[in-house]
């Protein structure tokens, strides 16, 4: 008796080994595609050098007066130094700030003579003008204290803090803590 050939090609099964080895090649090649397909977009997120470079501002403060503000930038924002009179330090550690973000000035200064703070408005980012008692928005009309704690809305938050270190009386160092 005979083999028909039907017989022959239905009853022999595809060998396992090599069905899981093309399989596992054709993955292996693949996941090799994507990544090189994607290399060059992680590597775009990386930051630029000159970025990198500026992840630190030292800052000269030896030339603002008591009683007022030098603004410098720091990573493309604007960073608010300033330098407090005794009355305006000493009222600010008597206020606990408003309801809207609860702060003491003691969580919020190094030195309770500098305040330093991101010079946007919590709201949508305009640049508050600064006032005797604090800073005035105008786009929205929100309003900060002299410890850039938020009085009046919309303003959802006090003005941002960002970590820094004094190098010396005379020298901050925006971006390192
Ligand atoms: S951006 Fe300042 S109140 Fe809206």
């Amino acid at each position: 008796m005979t083999i028909s050939e039907s017989d022959d090609k239905t009853d022999i099964p595809e060998e396992p080994d090599r069905r899981q080895f093309l399989e596992k090649a054709t993955c292996a090649v693949a996941v090799a595609g994507v990544a090189a397909a994607a290399w060059p977009f992680i590597s775009s997120m990386n930051p630029a050098r000159d970025v990198l470079r500026k992840s630190t501002t030292e800052v000269d403060i030896s030339q603002i007066p008591v009683g007022e503000v030098k603004t410098v930038e720091w990573q493309s924002k604007p960073v608010f130094i300033f330098h407090r009179t005794p009355d305006q330090t000493t009222t600010m550690q008597a206020s606990t700030g408003s309801k809207i973000d609860p702060q003491t000035d003691e969580e919020r200064v190094l030195n309770p003579e500098w305040l330093v703070v991101i010079g946007l408005c919590t709201h949508l980012g305009c640049v508050p003008n600064k006032k005797p008692e604090g800073w005035f928005c105008p786009c929205h009309g929100s309003v900060y204290d002299n410890s850039g704690r938020v009085l009046r809305g919309p303003a959802p938050k006090n003005l941002y803090l960002l970590p820094y270190q004094f190098l010396s009386t005379d020298k901050l160092l925006l971006g390192k803590a």
